[in-house]
């Protein structure tokens, strides 16, 4: 199959629901422009298009869910915002563009966040707006699942933590807690949420939370490595940023060589736990691949 194409064409159909949808939002004009401003920049849609291909390996078809895949990105664009604030991370470049406290205001770019993220769960909850009729339990269970992997829990305790830990001598407990939560958290969420929707069966639901868990876990892996060794016009967003911050990442706790060779491992073992699938998961498994290969 070809990836590339098939990640652009998902990307394209979240975005065909996103544009519109944040066009038509009825909110003060200062507000809806900092919340567009940021979930429009771009970005690369992988927790949606994960979402999308993880109720495809369940059988389902993508557009029905294109909504509830959505929501995804609005939680993400938040964490964004709030983590290149100067209280955070203070990064001024994102997708390619300044970024929102740089254009609105700290004050504007927080409300921008908690906005989007409240956002979301409006949109979790509408029925309405997706092609499939989710049963009630189901519906509880997913928003249940994306409000924990977001909140203390998942990634915004990860996010705690990496502030605690700035400036902390290298420690890969502290560090894999750090990345599970902050940023596998969310990805776990997504590709379970492709399962609870199509209604997957337990043991099709606990592979799918494997799967999750590992990428999600070389998926950060790869962007410390990308902050040390990549490049700023590809990257859309600035390197040096961890350096900078004295964060705890792969790459400072066990070198470039090493980080990268633990991403890999993670993604085969991702990619085993889909053993038992059909050609249906080969998306799946090779957005794992592409996770790896990345260059934004
Ligand atoms: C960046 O996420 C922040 C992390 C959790 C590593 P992405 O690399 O998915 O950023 P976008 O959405 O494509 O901009
Ligand atoms: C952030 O990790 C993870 C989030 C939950 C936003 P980073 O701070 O490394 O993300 P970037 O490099 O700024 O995108
Ligand atoms: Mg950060
Ligand atoms: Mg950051
Ligand atoms: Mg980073």
């Amino acid at each position: 199959m070809d990836i590339k194409k098939y990640l652009k064409d998902k990307r394209e159909l979240v975005d065909t629901f996103l544009t519109p949808y944040f066009d038509s939002l009825a909110s003060p004009s200062v507000l809806k422009s900092a919340m567009s401003y940021s979930i429009l920049a771009g970005g690369k849609r992988v927790r949606p298009i994960l979402a999308l291909a993880s109720y495809e390996a369940c059988g389902g078809t993508a557009e029905d869910i294109v909504p509830f895949a959505s929501a995804l990105e609005l939680i993400h664009t938040y964490s964004l915002i709030h983590d290149d604030l100067p209280a955070m991370d203070n990064d001024d470049l994102r997708r390619g563009k300044p970024t929102s406290h740089k254009v609105f205001g700290e004050g504007m770019a927080v409300l921008a966040g908690d906005a989007l993220l409240t956002e979301a769960f409006y949109l979790l909850s509408l029925q309405s707006l997706a092609r499939v009729s989710v049963g009630r339990p189901a519906l509880i269970r997913l928003i249940r699942d994306v409000a924990m992997a977001a909140g203390a829990y998942g990634m915004v305790g990860g996010q705690a933590e990496d502030i605690l830990c700035e400036n902390k001598t290298a420690n890969g407990e502290d560090l894999a807690f750090i990345h599970a939560h902050k940023t596998g958290a969310l990805i776990t969420a997504s590709v379970r949420m492709g399962g609870i929707l199509a209604n997957a069966g337990r043991k099709e639901f606990r592979a799918l939370t494997r799967y999750g868990e590992n990428i999600g876990l070389a998926f950060q892996i790869i962007d410390d490595i990308l902050d040390v060794s990549g490049n700023t016009s590809e990257l859309g967003k600035s390197t040096g940023s961890d350096e900078r911050k004295k964060k705890l990442t792969f790459p400072a706790v066990y070198g470039i060589g090493p980080a990268a060779r633990k991403a890999e491992g993670l993604v085969h073992e991702g990619i085993g736990a889909l053993e038992d699938f059909s050609e249906k998961a080969d998306p799946l498994k090779q957005i794992a691949l592409y996770i790896l290969r990345r260059r934004n």
